[in-house]
Parts: structure tokens; sequence; C-alpha cells
């Protein structure tokens, strides 16, 4: 149990707002998408404060997570204490519950888990952003690819991954619904 508090604790520390505050830049929260990631400080205040957020939101799972794999717990109890750490960044208890969309936070939980998946997945997510111009479509896209790209690389994970992926996919929804009404925002574009 203490494991699952402390992954939840670690996920609900929000890199955007801490480095936008430091940057003494706009809080995510308020511009833009509102979704406190590195796509919307990205889209609002250019790639470095954006790389560092996407950097932190990746690393805060991590020692977490390695701890598991280390300690060799069953690859279930690693799966929830990583699920706890995008739970956390999802409802962080620090900022009223209202977080962002994990996709960052999965990230490091995947480079720990299943590198491997953690590179297809990036490598999707590129291609798709820097083709589509929008983060919301590389990240659902991202998402769905993760499992299946599990069953052939670690296959010991395909649900632990599925699960991670579909809380990213239903942190989507109201991206889901600009999507259809084609007023997604874009990348490339501040
Ligand atoms: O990384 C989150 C991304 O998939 C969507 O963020 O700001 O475009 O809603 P945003």
């Amino acid at each position: 149990m203490a494991w699952l508090v402390f992954g939840y604790l670690s996920g609900s520390w929000l890199a955007a707002i801490s480095v936008c505050r430091i940057a003494g830049v706009g809080d995510p929260r308020r511009c833009g998408s509102g979704n406190p990631g590195f796509s919307n400080v990205l889209r609002l205040y250019g790639p470095r404060l954006a790389g560092a957020t996407l950097l932190l939101d990746a690393l805060k799972g991590v020692p977490i997570v390695l701890a598991s794999k280390l300690m060799a717990l069953p690859v279930s109890w690693q799966g929830l204490i990583g699920l706890a750490v995008l739970l956390g960044h999802s409802y962080p208890v620090w900022y009223g519950f209202r977080g962002g969309k994990a996709v960052a936070s999965a990230l490091g939980v995947l480079l720990v888990l299943t590198p491997g998946v953690a590179l297809v997945s990036v490598g999707v997510w590129t291609l798709l952003a820097w083709r589509l111009k929008t983060a919301a479509m590389a990240s659902l896209l991202s998402a769905l690819v993760a499992p299946l790209a599990c069953i052939w690389l670690a296959p010991a994970y395909v649900g632990v991954v599925g699960g991670l992926s579909l809380l990213v996919l239903l942190r989507h929804g109201l991206n889901i619904r600009r999507l259809r009404r084609g007023d997604e925002p874009r990348l490339g574009r501040r």
C-alpha cells in the first residue's frame, strides 16, 4: 500500500506548473488548452520550457517504479505502482485533483518497465506530431500502439501497458471532442 501512496504522491507534482512559475510566465492551467502538460507549454512558451516539463514529468515516477522492478515485485504490482503515478498526475492532491493527461508520466513509467515499447511510443508520437501537428492525436495513437508493441516486445507487460494506455485515452475525452469538431489546437503556432 505504501508503494501505491508514494507512487500517487510522486505523480501528483505537476512539472508544468513549477516550470512556468520559475520561468515567470503564465500558469498553463489558465492559458491555451488549459492542460498542465508539455504540449500546452510547447504551444504557449516554446521548446525550452516544454522540454523541461517533459523531462521532469517523465522522471518523477522513475524512482518508485524502478525500485519496484529492482526489488522484483510481481509485474502486476509494478503496473499498479506505475498506474498510481499516472493517477497522481491526472488527479493531483496538491492541485485540487485537477491534473493533466499523463502522457509524459506514462513515458517515464514505460521507460522503466518496457524500454523498447517506450521507444516505439516516442517514435510514433514524434512522427505523428510532426506530420499532423496535433499533440493529442499523436498521444492517442501512441497510447493505442503501445500495448500492441508490447505483444512482441514484452508480452508479460501487455496487461500493465494496456491499463496505462487506457487511462491516457480516458484523459483525452475533451481532445477527442475537439478533434471531432475540428478545433483542436495545433503545434507550431504560438
Ligand atoms: O500531452 C497531452 C496532449 O496529448 C494533449 O495536450 O494541451 O493538447 O490538450 P493538450
